[in-house]
């Protein structure tokens, strides 16, 4: 009796079951079985709905509920049998349930393969984005730990990769922990979008049943900050509407940038040009032939793998595009782009941190770069505009004395009183004070500014923040 109502979708309508090759073709299971809590979840809410509101007796609902978490039970201890000619996770779990519980033929009333999916995704989706978010906080906290435990060490900061002017190592890598949290903020902006119930959407135009829809969002927790739930108003745009997973996509292709530029840092600062941090040989491989190699490979994958999460956002904003309402099998290609998005996304933030955290500094390779007299070329202009002159005429003057210190072969900081003024007589006696690293340092007390002051308040705040 119950084989008869066997949900496939095939049944009544067609004569014989899809091709070999077809089958093969639209399968999913071989993927989206890692949505299998999910489907659960939701199914248990709708068949507690459907008890509510009186489709099911409570001895049916009780019995599917049963059977539901028998088989969540035997999927976790990795006893169920996934069968790849039912063709995807919500498939095969209800016709189990079938199997076992005869009132499973009721548990679809009302529910399409299109608004559940659409929920599995969202419910998946919301942990995987929480999960992210807290993998997020560990690298910032790694950064502000690295900066903190090095305080004083300064480096030359680069644009066009050129050394420009002094900055503090803590300043530098705060820097990423100012766009990891932008970062973290987009992830919670698009988790607060994805919050909506599309269950009750049907296939495409809800149902002419009794169903509540904000019983089931309850029960999911797609609620806002009074409790109050909330469930999508547009029944077509609910079962074909990605948009939660292309911005979870577009986020995380931001965090895999933002991690692939930190990657770059790494890389050029652990190569012996640079020679600022060491990493610790478990976060480093060798070469095959080279014997003195040690590579910075955890970097170097995390820059490489930037490229997939990138890749993944274009392939589902190409896969939306031509779309016609409403749901199409299209959509079921969105299932491995996002799966890979948040498994690569999170393996590079958690070993990006993980690195970090066995990463030590060089401390005299730092100031022996940091003391480079060029950076503070800018402090002597500034030197200049103290004493009244106009900033494009002090600028071409510094550029003047720093051609002739390379005439004559001399560091900036070494020109004597007297060939500063051969330049111009604005130069005082203590205009060679300007070079002081650690008085320049100080100096700098602008907020945001890489001054002594201003990043110690700067570490204490996160330090404070990430707590
Ligand atoms: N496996 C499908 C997907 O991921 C589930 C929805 C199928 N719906 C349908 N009408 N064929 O999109």
């Amino acid at each position: 009796m119950s084989q008869k109502f066997s949900p496939v979708s095939r049944s009544g309508r067609f004569a014989s079951g899809p091709a070999a090759d077809v089958a093969a073709f639209s399968e999913s299971i071989s993927f989206d079985w890692r949505l299998w809590r999910y489907d659960l979840t939701g199914s248990i809410a709708h068949a507690r709905m459907l008890q509510q509101v009186g489709l099911l007796t409570k001895t049916e609902a009780n019995a599917i509920v049963r059977g539901l978490e028998e088989i969540s039970a035997e999927i976790e201890a990795g006893k169920f049998a996934w069968k790849p000619e039912l063709e995807d996770v919500h498939m095969n779990i209800e016709a189990e349930l079938t199997r076992r519980v005869p009132a499973g033929a009721k548990l679809h009333t009302g529910r399409s393969r299109n608004d559940q999916v659409a929920l599995d995704v969202r419910l998946w989706l919301r942990d995987e984005s929480a999960a992210l978010s807290a993998e997020l906080r560990v690298l910032q906290r790694a950064l502000v730990e690295l900066g903190a435990a090095h305080t004083g060490v300064i480096l030359p900061g680069y644009t066009h990769l050129q050394r420009a002017q002094p900055v503090y190592f803590a300043h530098h890598l705060l820097a990423y922990v100012e766009m990891l949290d932008r970062d973290h903020g987009r992830l919670a902006d698009a988790a607060r979008r994805a919050n909506v119930c599309p269950l009750g959407a049907g296939a495409l135009a809800g149902s002419t049943l009794p169903l509540d829809r904000e019983f089931v969002a309850r029960q999911l927790g797609f609620v806002d900050a009074r409790g109050r739930p909330l469930v999508s108003q547009n029944s077509m745009d609910a079962v074909s509407d990605r948009d939660f997973a292309v911005e979870f996509c577009a986020a995380a292709a931001l965090i895999a940038v933002h991690l692939s530029r930190l990657a770059e840092d790494v890389i050029l600062w652990a190569g012996s040009e640079f020679n600022f941090i060491r990493i610790a040989d478990a976060y480093t491989t060798g070469s095959s032939l080279m014997p003195q190699k040690k590579n910075p490979d955890v970097a170097e994958l995390t820059r490489g793998k930037s490229a997939r999460v990138i890749g993944n956002l274009v392939a589902l904003l190409t896969l939306l595009k031509g779309l016609p309402m409403t749901y199409n099998r299209d959509l079921q290609e969105d299932k491995e782009r996002l799966f890979d998005t948040a498994d690569t996304a999170r393996a590079c933030v958690r070993l990006m941190a993980a690195m970090l955290a066995h990463t030590s500094v060089n401390a005299a390779a730092c100031a022996a770069a940091a003391r480079d007299p060029l950076l503070l070329a800018t402090d002597l202009a500034d030197y200049l505009v103290r004493r009244g002159m106009a900033f494009r005429q002090a600028h071409h003057v510094v550029g003047a004395v720093v051609g002739l210190a390379e005439k004559l072969g001399k560091p900036l900081d070494q020109l004597s009183l007297e060939e500063l003024r051969g330049a111009d007589p604005a130069f005082e006696a203590d205009a060679l004070e300007v070079f002081d690293l650690e008085k320049a340092m100080a100096r700098r007390t602008l907020p945001g500014a890489p001054g002594t002051r201003e990043v110690q308040r700067q570490l204490a705040r996160w330090r404070k923040a990430l707590a």
